[in-house]
C-alpha cells in the first residue's frame, strides 16, 4: 500500500486476518480538511487520522515502510502550542493479537503511535521521529508529538524503539497492564511518562510495567525527565485547555503498582526519576490525588545529568498516599554532568516503596 492518505478512508476497519506490506503512507498537507474530518477520541478531546482495528493484523515495514504525517505543516501552524484537531497518524484501536515490525512513523501531526483497547500486541524495530524542519533554533515546535502511547491495553511488548522529538517518548496511560518494553532510545523530550493518570472520574490503574535497557539522550531538544509518574489531583478542578472540553477534570482513582525501570543510561538529562501527584490543580488541591502508588523500582540508572533546572523545581509528591516527600534530599543529587547512580531521592512514604539500586 502506498501513496497519500487523502481522507477517503482515514478509518480502516479490518476484521479478517491480514498481512500488510507498506511502503510510505503520507498524509496530505490540508490541515483544515483534517481538522474537520478526523475521528473523535474522547480521551482529552483528541483526533485520529488513521486507525487499525481488528484481530490478527500484521504490519511489516521491512525497514523502509511507514507513515509520514507531514507534520511540518502542523508544527508551523501551531508553533509549539497544541490546538484541537491534530490527527494521530497511527492509532491501534480495539485490536487484538497483532504486530507491527520494522516500521517508522515520522513527522506525526500529534501522538505518533497510540494504542487504545489493545490486547496481545507486539511491536519490534520501530522508529518514531518528530523533528521540525522550520522551527527556529532552540524552540520546540513538536510538543504533543509523543512516540508510543498505551491506554486500555493488555499484554503489549515493544522491542527496539527509537524516538526523536520534544515530548513523551513513551506514555503509559490509564488502564495499561502487562506492558514490557526492552531496548529503547529516547532522543529529546520528556522521556517515559506513566500518565497522565486520574484526569477522568474512572479507574486509571496501571500495573505490571517493565522497561529495560533505555537510553535517554539530550540531542536537538532538551532531554527533560527520564521517567516520570504523573497523576492528577483528587478533586474535580476547572480547566481551560481544549483538552478538557470546558469540563473540570481530576479526581480519578486507581492503583499504580509493580513498575520496574531498569538499566537506564542517561546522557545530559535534566532530571532524575520524578513523581508528581498534583497535576491539573491549584495550590488548594495539592495532596488530594486518589491514585495509590506502590512497588516502583528504579534500578541501574547511570550516566549524566545536565541539571539546567534547579533541583528545588521538583513538585512534591504529597498525595493521599505519598506523604512525607522530602525535597531537601534532591539537592544532594549530583548536578552538572555528575555521575549517577543517583541517591535515594524518595523517602518516607508510608505506603510507597521505591528502591533505587546501584547498577551492579
Ligand atoms: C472501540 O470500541 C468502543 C467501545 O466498544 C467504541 O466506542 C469505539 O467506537 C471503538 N473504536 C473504533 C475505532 O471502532
Ligand atoms: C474499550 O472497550 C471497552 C469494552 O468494549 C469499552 O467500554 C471502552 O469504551 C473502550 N475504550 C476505548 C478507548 O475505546
Ligand atoms: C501476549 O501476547 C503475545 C503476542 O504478542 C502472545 O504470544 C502471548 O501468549 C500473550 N501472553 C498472554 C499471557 O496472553
Ligand atoms: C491473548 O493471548 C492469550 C494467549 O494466547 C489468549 O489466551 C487470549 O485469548 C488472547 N486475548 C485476546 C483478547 O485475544
Ligand atoms: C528486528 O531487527 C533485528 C535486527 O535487524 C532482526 O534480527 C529482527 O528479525 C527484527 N524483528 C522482526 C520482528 O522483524
Ligand atoms: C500483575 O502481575 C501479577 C504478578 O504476576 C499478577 O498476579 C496480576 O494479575 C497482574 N495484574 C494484572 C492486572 O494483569
Amino acid at each position: 500500500m502506498a501513496g497519500q492518505v487523502a481522507g477517503l478512508f482515514p478509518f480502516l476497519f479490518i476484521s479478517i486476518e491480514a498481512v500488510f506490506e507498506l511502503s510510505t503512507l503520507q498524509f496530505s498537507d490540508d490541515t483544515s480538511y483534517w481538522r474537520q474530518n478526523s475521528y473523535y477520541i474522547a480521551f482529552q478531546n483528541h483526533r485520529a487520522g488513521f486507525i487499525l482495528s481488528g484481530d490478527n493484523i500484521h504490519v511489516d515495514g521491512y525497514n523502509s515502510g511507514g507513515i509520514n504525517g507531514n507534520g511540518d505543516v502542523w508544527y508551523d501552524e501551531d508553533k509549539g502550542k497544541s490546538t484541537e484537531g491534530r490527527p494521530m497518524p497511527f492509532v491501534l484501536w480495539n485490536i487484538t493479537d497483532s504486530s507491527v515490525d520494522n516500521f517508522f512513523v515520522k513527522q506525526p501531526q500529534f501522538w505518533a503511535i497510540n494504542i487504545m483497547n489493545g490486547t496481545n500486541l507486539s511491536f519490534e524495530n520501530i522508529t518514531s521521529s518528530a523533528v521540525s524542519n522550520n522551527a527556529p533554533a532552540g524552540s520546540n515546535w513538536v510538543q504533543n508529538a509523543d512516540g508510543f502511547n498505551t491506554m486500555d491495553a493488555h499484554n503489549i511488548t515493544l522491542k527496539n524503539f527509537l524516538y526523536q522529538g520534544g515530548d513523551d517518548c513513551v506514555a503509559i496511560k490509564p488502564r495499561s497492564f502487562d506492558i514490557t518494553i526492552d531496548g529503547i532510545t529516547c532522543e529529546g523530550g520528556n522521556g517515559i511518562a506513566i500518565g497522565s493518570l486520574g484526569q477522568y472520574l474512572e479507574d486509571n490503574s496501571v500495573e505490571n510495567v517493565t522497561i529495560n535497557n533505555a537510553k535517554m539522550v539530550r540531542s536537538g531538544f532538551p532531554m527533560r525527565w527520564c521517567v516520570y509518574i504523573k497523576t492528577w489531583m483528587g478533586d474535580l478542578v476547572p480547566q481551560t485547555s481544549y483538552e478538557s472540553e470546558g469540563q473540570p477534570r481530576g479526581g480519578g482513582w486507581g492503583k499504580v503498582r509493580n513498575l520496574l525501570f531498569s538499566n537506564f543510561e542517561l546522557v545530559g538529562v535534566e532530571r532524575g526519576p520524578y513523581i508528581t501527584q498534583d497535576n491539573g490543580g491549584n495550590a488548594e488541591n495539592k495532596g488530594t490525588s486518589k491514585m495509590e502508588i506502590s512497588d516502583i523500582t528504579f534500578r541501574g540508572f547511570t550516566g549524566t545529568l545536565s541539571s539546567t533546572i534547579a533541583p528545588g523545581y521538583y513538585q512534591a509528591a504529597i498525595g493521599a498516599v505519598c506523604d512525607a516527600y522530602d525535597p531537601s534530599e534532591i539537592s544532594t543529587r549530583p548536578e552538572h554532568s555528575a555521575p549517577f547512580p543517583i541517591p535515594s531521592i524518595f523517602k518516607g512514604y508510608p505506603r510507597l516503596h521505591i528502591s533505587i539500586q546501584k547498577k551492579t
